[in-house]
């Protein structure tokens, strides 16, 4: 029998249902409405700095060719030929996986390995072998499919839908919004990566989002970092504010586990950003925190609905690679501490969340940032109020008659 439906005590908002963390059903319509329709942030322009040059990416179970034409622009096409739909770059039979993992370079144009029919790097076909526009093949309406790209602080992003994107005016920078003017000190384009950690993780993708939005967490989670910045242990940190920059123990400047680096600040720095931490998130799957000497860059992609792979890069200023001895590990290993100790609890959450017992969860007043989530959900899936998800998904039902979507949505970052 149902419980009775209780108001949540004063302070509390309720979190997205169950349903949205366990569904497949759901993380199909996310894939669809979200994963394929946002700005998807997927790797470094470095990745495929030369001309030529090509990388195969997986978004939301597409695989994607990216490539660096001879002009020096970044395209991007599905990964399929016009002729018979092989694979232009044959990713195995696990695909590529979700972060970049082939890579190469086109020594002329792109040759699909089925009939040899070839694109140049801008996705025109240029030969299909035996054929040609006399015997009446019309080039021009056998061009790759198109991938929208963009790319902001020498990060790319992938758009799957690129011209209904532009209908909308749906673009990287309006997505962006105002994390770009806030990070606009950092010399991101100029960093290199030095490293990269892949981590898989049994958690939903939101449950790693909305994890990384609070650090209500972070005084039971990860002592190393609370040593670095005592201010999360007070108050949940629900005082701290991340616009302006988390402020270290007294001569702690960097996420070490010392505090402390042998590396020169990035140039142009502010003097806040000297001595304190950022971080964003830029929905839907890419999270940066900054340092005043280095930058952890997280990409989500999300496999199932309790499956996350999720990509750290540690990007450092190439003047600081390039000093001998240069050590990126004292960041390195600071953040595998934190993001393993994050990945084991998001785990636990996903598995409690299998509980017939849980219905939604709460969000306290110092995890206000992960409201966005509820709302960035619900303005995507829609129609989320008129009916019980588990009733249209058919996983479980709810002891709650109602669903989240009848909640006031409110709430903001600041
Ligand atoms: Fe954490």
């Amino acid at each position: 029998m149902a419980e009775p439906e209780i108001a949540p005590s004063k302070g509390l908002e309720r979190t997205l249902s169950r349903e949205h963390y366990l569904s497949p059903e759901l993380f199909a319509r996310e894939k669809e409405r979200i994963f394929l329709r946002e700005w998807f942030h997927v790797g470094r322009e470095e990745d495929v700095a030369t001309p030529g040059s090509y990388l195969v990416v997986e978004v939301a179970g597409e695989s994607v060719l990216v490539v660096r034409t001879r002009e020096g622009t970044l395209r991007a096409y599905y990964n399929v030929c016009r002729h018979r739909g092989c694979q232009l770059v044959l990713t195995g039979s696990d695909s590529a996986g979700c972060a970049p993992e082939l890579a190469g370079s086109f020594a002329s144009g792109i040759k699909c390995p089925y009939h040899a029919w070839t694109y140049t790097l801008e996705g025109a076909l240029r030969t299909a072998p035996y054929l040609d526009e006399n015997a009446g093949i019309r080039k021009d309406e056998l061009s790759l499919h198109p991938v929208g790209i963009d790319t902001w602080g020498g990060f790319f992003f992938l758009n799957l839908v690129p011209r209904e994107a532009e209908a909308r005016g749906h673009t990287l920078r309006a997505q962006l919004g105002e994390a770009a003017t806030r990070l606009a000190n950092y010399p991101l384009a100029d960093l290199r990566r030095v490293k990269r950690i892949t981590y898989e993780v049994a958690a939903n993708w939101k449950v790693m989002l909305e994890n990384y939005n609070e650090c209500y967490h972070c005084a039971g989670v990860h002592p190393e970092l609370c040593k670095v910045v005592p201010a999360f242990r007070k108050n949940g940190g629900a005082s701290l504010d991340w616009d302006e920059g988390i402020p270290h123990r007294d001569g702690a400047v960097t996420f070490t586990l010392s505090g402390q680096t042998a590396r020169a600040p990035f140039p142009g720095l502010d003097q806040n950003e000297l001595v304190k931490h950022k971080g964003e998130l830029i929905y839907p799957n890419f999270m940066i925190s900054l340092s005043m000497d280095h930058v952890a860059a997280f990409t989500v992609f999300p496999r199932d609905a309790g499956h996350s792979t999720i990509v750290c890069d540690f990007l450092f200023h190439p003047s600081e690679i390039e000093k001998p001895g240069f050590d990126p590990m004292d960041a390195v290993e600071f953040w595998d501490i934190t993001n393993r100790q994050d990945w084991t609890i998001v785990e636990g959450v996903q598995r409690g969340m299998n509980s017939r017992r849980f219905a939604h969860g709460y969000y306290a007043p110092m995890e206000s940032a992960s409201l966005d989530i509820r709302k960035y959900i619900a303005e995507r899936l829609g129609e989320m109020g008129s009916e019980p998800f588990s009733a249209r998904c058919g996983v479980g039902q709810s002891d709650h008659g109602t669903e989240n979507g009848s909640d006031p949505i409110s709430g903001d970052r600041t």
